[in-house]
């Protein structure tokens, strides 16, 4: 066991985070709400004091890693004679709740998405063997007010969720029932938990939100308090001495609004980069998934955001097997996709969640289509999305420097186009922006060489 200065003994905490990014800012607020009590990251589960699986229910098969993960952790918590405290947290833990529990009596405590303030409080009661083992109210603003004021960030980038919770309710999503309603952050929050990120030298914000564009957050009072649009938000962010990137996401085609478009090609610091998911290219199809949009206006939206910013790179979900699907419409998701081009996309089989409409919808298709279709849209995704790579060859990109590469002398960042970038060049470029000019590109990294440092913009 180590000791801090103050001689207060340290706790290992090992935490496991599946699924989105959100809930990879999640565990980073774990970390930083355990830190006062003496837990301190650990490597490996093995012979950690508290293990927090933060978990995902987006698809099945990201629901069933978790409890295998559980049997693993259990064996450990006996050779440890019970040392351990197991935790289980995140979006699996808000659908199943207690029943996790039953499934996997080594688990101690379960907390929803919008409980993990409550952990400290919840750690004290398993200690003593008193109260409830199980957090799953929907309290975010509870929350967000309880959460620690300022953070450690890990690198020269971060995450800073500015919204929660989705009323979109697309009817193969289980996410409005994990996350619960829309709720925004007021901006004065934000502001000032950028403001410390930045003053920790955080060049590059990524807004989260799982509907982020949806953001309608209270302004700060002098300018009004009335509730500020994603585009109002991202204007103020650019102003933060010290952040020269911005990025958000995910957003959603029906909140994608004039102003926030426009600022894509008005405001620098935006990053030119935009997830935005469109699920399928058939206009059968986004009605039976209740998007409330159609494949024209989704490619709309992306030409107008082409105009304010003609290098941007686009990035999509999409959904492959919808019941109900047929060759015709799946045949519109690829001539949507042939269309529109992208630079990165995610792309699933449709997993049927319990609970959500879709479930109980007829036309459920068999594995061998889902797998025959979901090959030929990776296949022309991966196409496109080397294309893109290879597009950067020759250019000049300026690069914010997160760590050093796998290979001695090479380092490691990110272009602004959210692409991998690899590069000869010293650990002093590292949380640094610099120059590099690309000289190949495969499907998942770029590489370039070092040109010159840059001067943070003005
Ligand atoms: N089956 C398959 N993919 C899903 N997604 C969400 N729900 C499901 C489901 N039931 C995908 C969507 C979403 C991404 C985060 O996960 O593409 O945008
Ligand atoms: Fe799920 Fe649709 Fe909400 Fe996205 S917009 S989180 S896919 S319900």
């Amino acid at each position: 066991m180590t000791a801090t200065p103050d001689a207060k003994p340290l706790k290992g905490l090992f935490i496991r985070t599946y699924g989105c990014q959100m809930n990879v800012y999640d565990s980073e607020r774990i970390r930083d709400v355990l830190k006062p009590l003496g837990y301190a990251p650990v490597e490996a589960p093995e012979g950690a004091d508290l293990v927090v699986i933060n978990t995902c229910h987006i698809r099945e098969k990201a629901t069933e890693k978790v409890y295998s993960e559980l049997g693993k952790l259990k064996q450990m918590k006996l050779a440890s004679g019970g040392k351990m405290t197991i935790a289980v947290a995140g979006c699996v833990a808000q659908a199943e709740g207690a029943e996790i529990i039953r499934r996997q009596p080594a688990v101690d405590l379960v907390l929803g998405p919008q409980a993990y303030h409550k952990l400290p409080e919840m750690i004290a009661r398993a200690s003593r063997a008193v109260g409830d083992r199980l957090e799953t109210g929907f309290d975010t603003v509870e929350k967000f007010d309880a959460l620690p004021k300022t953070r450690e960030p890990d690198g020269p980038a971060a995450f800073v969720s500015v919204q929660e919770g989705c009323d979109k309710f697309c009817t193969f999503c289980v996410v409005p029932y994990t996350r619960g309603a829309e709720i925004s952050r007021n901006v004065d929050d934000i502001v000032s938990e950028i403001r410390d990120l930045a003053s920790k030298g955080v060049r590059e914000v990524t807004l989260l939100g799982q509907n982020v564009n949806a953001f309608h957050g209270p302004a700060p009072r002098l300018e009004g308090g009335a509730d500020w649009t994603l585009g109002q938000l991202v204007r103020h962010i650019a102003r933060i001495g010290g952040i020269e990137r911005i990025r958000y996401t995910t957003s959603h085609p029906r909140d994608m609004d004039d102003d926030l478009i426009a600022a894509h090609g008005d405001t620098p610091a935006m990053m030119p980069f935009l997830h935005l998911p469109v699920q399928s290219g058939s206009d059968r199809i986004l009605k039976a998934m209740n998007r409330g949009h159609t494949a024209d206006q989704y490619r709309d939206i992306i030409d107008r955001v082409r105009k304010a910013r003609p290098d941007i790179a686009i990035a999509s979900d999409f959904i492959v097997g919808f019941p109900g699907e047929s060759d015709a419409d799946f045949e519109a998701t690829m001539q949507l996709v042939r269309d529109i081009g992208f630079a990165v996309a995610y792309s699933f089989k449709y997993s049927s969640r319990p609970g959500t409409p879709a479930a109980e919808m007829h036309g459920h298709l068999s594995e061998a289509v889902k797998d025959e279709r979901l090959q030929a849209l990776q296949s022309l995704l991966r196409d496109q999305q080397t294309a893109f790579n290879q597009a950067q060859i020759g250019k000049t990109l300026p690069v914010l420097v997160t760590g050093k590469g796998r290979n001695p002398g090479q380092m490691h960042g990110r272009s602004p186009y959210l692409q991998a970038l690899h590069f000869d060049g010293t650990e002093a470029l590292i949380n640094t922006l610099v120059d590099v000019k690309i000289v190949s590109a495969s499907l998942n990294s770029i590489t370039g060489e070092h040109v010159r440092a840059r001067e943070p913009a003005a």
